[in-house]
């Protein structure tokens, strides 16, 4: 099974958003482990086992009260780091045991979002520059449950020959079903992929592109950034840019969190609302398919048939195996 590789555990995933935690906490649960997340005196995020070390009543249940977390079963509160710094039995000022205080994972913000790593970080936050520059802004989309693999979905926001049939409902046409060769490359520090031309159509998305007309063409580069985050960047010929960050949580090996988050250089004309209900609906319909096939990935590729345009998702499957081994 997936989650069960303990490499996978020394990276970050996106676990909920920064907006989330106010007041929190946020009971969110990463490769099968329940973890509480808050935000604590000092304005840092905290992210622990979600397990009361007293007697075992999830934390989660709890109430953050500037910025320390009451357990609701006898009241021990947790302060800066996760440290116990009140055990109401007995009485104000004791000294607490040293087995009250949580052991907390990584945490930190980033986009607008909460990344936890439950191991020893083995590699950063993938880097997003749009995120520094002051032309474009930030728009969040909310984190779903899905109930599929985070494999699936990273093959999945991997391939482009799926547009014309999972897509025709957004941008899909009869057009996209021929993909051209594909040359992969390292896109920039931080991820690899591809570079392609596709001309979608434009109904659906006229408030996203900017653009009046039925069929429009992005320049487009979608790349991995291991082991499950995926980026699109993509042109119009107005200049708009506008890029996804994609991001895959295990929750276990069939259940995911899924949430994307946006940045684009237009006038911020249209309502981010507008911008992301797009986006939403094509994943809407990613969501749809990928819930219906069954279990993992496996990342045995003799136990699937890939071709051409399969290209990016077969070298992300073989740089994952590696990882994992
Ligand atoms: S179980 Fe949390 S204070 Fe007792
Ligand atoms: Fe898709």
């Amino acid at each position: 099974m997936l989650i069960e590789h303990t490499a996978l555990r020394n990276y970050w995933y996106a676990v909920t958003e920064a907006a989330d935690l106010s007041p929190g906490p946020v009971s969110v649960t990463l490769l099968g482990e329940a973890l509480v997340v808050w935000r604590d005196p000092e304005g840092e995020i905290v992210a622990a086992p979600d397990r009361c070390p007293h007697r075992e009543a999830p934390l989660s249940l709890g109430l953050v009260k500037d910025g320390c977390l009451e357990c609701v079963y006898h009241g021990w509160t947790f302060g800066g780091g996760g440290r116990c710094v009140n055990v109401p039995s007995s009485g104000e000022g004791r000294p607490v045991p040293p087995a009250a205080h949580l052991r907390p994972c990584h945490a930190t913000e980033r986009y607008g979002l909460v990344w936890v790593c439950v191991g020893e970080p083995a590699a950063g936050i993938p880097k997003i520059d749009a995120d520094d520059d002051p032309a474009y802004r930030r728009i969040n989309s909310g984190v779903d449950d899905w109930s599929t693999s985070v494999g699936r979905m990273t093959d999945n926001f991997l391939d482009i020959s799926h547009f014309p049939y999972v897509h025709s409902g957004t941008f899909g046409i009869d057009a996209n079903r021929l993909v051209p060769k594909i040359d992969l490359q390292q896109l920039d520090d931080d991820f690899y992929g591809y570079e392609y031309h596709v001309e979608v159509g434009n109904e659906a998305g006229a408030a996203s592109s900017g653009i009046d007309a039925a069929i429009v063409t992005r320049r487009m580069t979608t790349g991995f950034n291991l082991p499950f985050t995926v980026r699109s960047t993509i042109h119009y010929e107005t200049g708009l840019d506008h890029l996804i960050l994609l991001c895959s949580t295990p929750i276990d090996d069939v259940r995911s969190y899924f949430t994307f988050v946006i940045w684009r250089n237009d006038d911020f004309s249209v309502p981010a609302e507008e911008v992301i209900a797009f986006d939403r609906a094509i994943g809407a319909e990613d969501k749809k398919m990928l819930e219906r096939l069954p279990g993992v990935l496996p990342l045995d590729q003799t136990r699937t048939a890939s071709v051409q345009s399969d290209k990016p998702s077969v070298e992300w499957r073989r740089r994952l195996a590696a990882l994992l081994t």
